[in-house]
């Protein structure tokens, strides 16, 4: 039948997805990498239906390929005989262990269907937790930055993987960012942080990322000339627009999700 990949999202078990959650709850038998992982699904999967799959700890690159080739050889059974789920945090193609899992059943055991559920990733989670905007027109690189590293270029980049904040604050902050950081966002285990004092985020924590922007982010979308002290028509005095702000677009030119223009 089939091997699901579902995204549980950022951790808080009321953030996987309806669709996920169905697959969690028909499926024979659930794999799941991690303990935080396995906490979150276990919210609507009895333990008894957890498969176990063992995953060393290493940068060794053949003892990681061994440990998915004899994953899958778990995994592809199941999967053939009924419907077989491997959970992830976050978003499955997003920075994820699963994508090891699709390459390893589409080279040993290519006749496993594998379906993806996405799920909410904290590369979009991050934006409400810490109150940033991505208006539309802007850009966003996403860059990991382990053990104190900093990759600059972008002027707006969300990383990953910040395991050292105190030395890649330093970095970014010299090369001209400022910068927030979340830890644990949306998260049931372990206390969420959302500051701007790496040194509240001193103790290392693989699930800590960092905001980093710098310079001028691009043009102000149409509504920042609204001035809330302004007259109730709701547009600035000060030589901002005078009435209702209308561009005339071509259909599918706006990039407000679902909003139509006519
Ligand atoms: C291997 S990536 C997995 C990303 C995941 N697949 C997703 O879509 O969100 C792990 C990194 O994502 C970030 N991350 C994932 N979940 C997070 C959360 N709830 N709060 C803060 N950072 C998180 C951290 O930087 C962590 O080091």
């Amino acid at each position: 039948m089939t091997l699901y990949g579902v995204g549980l999202g950022p951790g808080d078990a009321d953030l996987v997805t309806v669709r996920g959650r169905e697959v969690l709850e028909r499926a024979d038998v659930v794999y799941s990498p991690g303990r935080l992982s396995r906490s979150v699904a276990t919210e609507y999967v009895p333990e008894s239906r957890v498969g176990d799959l063992d995953f060393p700890m290493t940068r060794d690159e053949d003892e990681l390929r061994r440990a998915w080739k004899d994953a899958a050889s778990e995994v592809a059974p199941r999967a053939r005989e009924g419907t077989a789920a491997f959970v992830t945090l976050g978003d499955p193609n997003v920075y994820s262990t699963f994508g090891h899992l699709r390459r390893t059943l589409s080279t040993f055991h290519p006749d496993v269907a594998v379906e993806l559920v996405p799920g909410v990733s904290a590369v979009t989670a991050f934006t409400t937790a810490l109150g940033v905007e991505v208006s539309a027109g802007s850009s966003l690189a996403l860059r990991e930055a382990p053990r104190g590293t900093a990759p600059t270029g972008p002027d707006r980049m969300v990383l990953f993987k910040v395991t050292d904040a105190p030395a890649t604050h330093e970095r970014l902050v010299d090369a001209g960012y400022d910068v927030v950081y979340g830890r644990r966002l949306y998260m049931d285990q372990g206390e969420t942080v959302v500051t701007d004092d790496p040194d509240d985020l001193a103790e290392r924590d693989y699930y800590t990322l960092a905001y980093a922007e710098r310079g001028d982010t691009g043009e102000p979308p149409a509504t920042a000339a609204f001035d809330a002290t302004g007259p109730h028509d709701g547009v600035s005095t000060d030589g901002g627009l005078t009435g209702p702000a209308r561009t005339e677009l071509a259909e599918g030119e706006a990039c407000g999700d679902e909003v139509s223009h006519r």
